[in-house]
């Protein structure tokens, strides 16, 4: 079972080694890592969320109703600032690179 399991991770590392660079580096360039820290579980404030791991689906859900304005919290305006910075291509890559990172 272990081997099963390492195999499939290990083929899909080798199917999208551009998505996880391209990611960690957006992560960085894009200024994500101020707000949600470096790996994405330590953030700036105590009501800012902890992104690490979450489900990519969610997450370029989230970010893109937050570009658009269809999500709209007290915190909102704080993440919304930096949203122009990244297409819908950038948030696809990004929330695949998030949800690879440990909780
Ligand atoms: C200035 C601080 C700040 C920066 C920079 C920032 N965020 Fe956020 N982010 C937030 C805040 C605050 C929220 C919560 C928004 C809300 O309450 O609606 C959030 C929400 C999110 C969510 C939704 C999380 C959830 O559980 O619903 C994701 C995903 C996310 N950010 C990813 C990113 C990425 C990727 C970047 C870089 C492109 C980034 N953030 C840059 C502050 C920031």
């Amino acid at each position: 079972m272990m081997k099963v399991v390492s195999l499939a991770l290990v083929a899909s590392l080798v199917a999208l080694p551009a998505v996880a660079a391209d990611g960690a580096a957006l992560y960085k360039e894009k200024t994500c890592n101020a707000c949600h820290g470096p790996q994405g579980n330590k953030p700036l404030m105590p009501d800012y969320p902890k992104i690490a791991g979450q489900n990519a689906a969610y997450l370029e859900r989230q970010m893109l109703d937050i570009k658009s304005g269809a999500r709209n919290n007290a915190n909102t305006a704080a993440m919304k600032g930096v949203m122009h910075l990244v297409s819908d291509d950038e948030i696809k890559v990004l929330a695949e690179y998030i949800a690879t990172l440990a909780p």
